[in-house]
């Protein structure tokens, strides 16, 4: 999806998002108040992802539902591309993911496109994506899926039934869809076409390895929504039920505009920041603060455009009375950048440190989450 200030495609997001826009240019439902009425009734509660709008769209989530209710097998699927380390934009779907994993029990395939990263990014060698996708899979484990229903793999070492699938579905998408849906050209090399078959495959992975009938929910960032079409068109054509969705909005960089990226590590956290690092980015971060506190005092801050805010707001502040008082007090001068900053960075760095814990004791059960062939 393209317009004049922002770009949105599975590699590349730039600009100001517009979500409103990006549901009608991806065809996507809005997440109304029914169907988070409806995950609240299964979950027992809302998760504060779903309260404060960073899932914010969806397909055929009512459907889903409908499957689950009724008994059909319901399975999550997301996944990872292994070109760095994880920030807490990655971490976004994944949390969401192990909620709906706790509240409907499903099975879980997580897949890792170390294949992708290789393919399209010309300075990763299957090495390096070996590593980061090792790194990746404690981060994810620490997220704290559980390990009876969560399978992890890698496309290229658990290749056998993935690349089995992938041609079932590469068999009904043809070069001009391809071209179409992802912007391949002719100097893409002919692995990167064929990978959208890769990333199609777990949608129907679980049916395939157990002949049951499935009903497959992804939670997933909104710009991997293109794979989905492919896969959707292609599911009943293999005898498969579509795949729903249900789709997150990108998490700010702390700068001013742009989401979090790796690729400007001044704008991102990273798991693997320690403490200081973390509190250093939260106290630079880009706030709706005026230049004096002076300033501040009289005219009061622009919450609606302040980074810190929006991560209290988003992730990190729970209590739903405390955020609203966060924004009408900023609003009317009663608070000054530093106050907020101060606790951000506070629950920041408390998180990184529960999960650095967690992630150290994942290292002893790899293997109970790992597929292997
Ligand atoms: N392509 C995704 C990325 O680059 C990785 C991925 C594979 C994925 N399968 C997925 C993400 C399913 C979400 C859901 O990060």
């Amino acid at each position: 999806m393209e317009n004049s200030d922002s770009i949105v495609t599975p590699w590349e997001v730039r600009g100001e998002v517009d979500y409103k826009e990006l549901i009608e240019k991806f065809g996507v439902d809005p997440l109304t108040p029914d169907i988070v009425e409806r995950l609240r009734r299964h979950a027992g509660g809302l998760h504060v992802l779903l309260r404060r709008g960073m899932f914010f769209s969806h397909r055929e989530l009512n459907e889903w539902i409908d499957s689950y209710e009724k008994g059909v097998k319901a399975v999550l699927y997301t996944g990872r591309g292994p070109s760095g380390n994880t920030h807490l934009g990655h971490l976004i779907p994944w949390l969401f993911t192990k909620y709906l994993q706790d509240a409907f029990k499903c099975d879980l395939y997580f897949q890792i496109t170390d294949d992708e990263k290789f393919l399209f990014n010309p300075e990763l060698s299957t090495d390096q994506v070996a590593e980061y996708a090792k790194e990746n899979i404690l981060d994810i484990i620490a997220v704290g899926f559980d390990p009876e229903r969560t399978k992890i793999f890698t496309n290229l070492t658990y290749s056998k039934p993935l690349y089995n699938m992938a041609v079932r579905v590469a068999k009904h998408v043809t070069f001009s869809t391809a071209k179409a849906t992802f912007g391949f050209s002719e100097s893409s090399n002919i692995g990167m076409i064929f990978f959208p078959a890769m990333q199609a495959a777990p949608c129907f992975i679980h049916q395939y390895l157990t002949s049951e009938d499935a009903h497959v929910l992804i939670p997933c960032a909104i710009d991997q929504e293109p794979y989905w079409r492919i896969s959707r068109d292609v599911a009943p054509k293999l005898g498969y039920r579509k795949p729903a969705g249900v789709y997150s909005k990108f998490i700010p960089g702390l700068g001013s505009g742009g989401k979090m990226s790796a690729s400007i590590p001044d704008t991102a956290i990273f798991l693997s920041d320690t403490r200081e690092e973390a509190v250093r980015k939260v106290k630079n971060a880009f706030t709706g603060g005026q230049p004096t506190i002076r300033e501040q005092k009289e005219k009061g801050g622009n919450p609606d455009v302040c980074v810190v805010y929006s991560y209290l707001y988003s992730l990190f502040d729970e209590d739903d009375k405390a955020v609203a008082e966060t924004y009408a007090s900023c609003k009317a001068g009663g608070l000054i950048c530093g106050e907020c900053k101060e606790r951000l960075a506070r629950k920041v760095a408390e998180f990184l440190e529960d999960h650095r814990a967690r992630r150290e004791r994942a290292k002893g059960s790899v293997e109970k989450f790992l597929l292997r062939e």
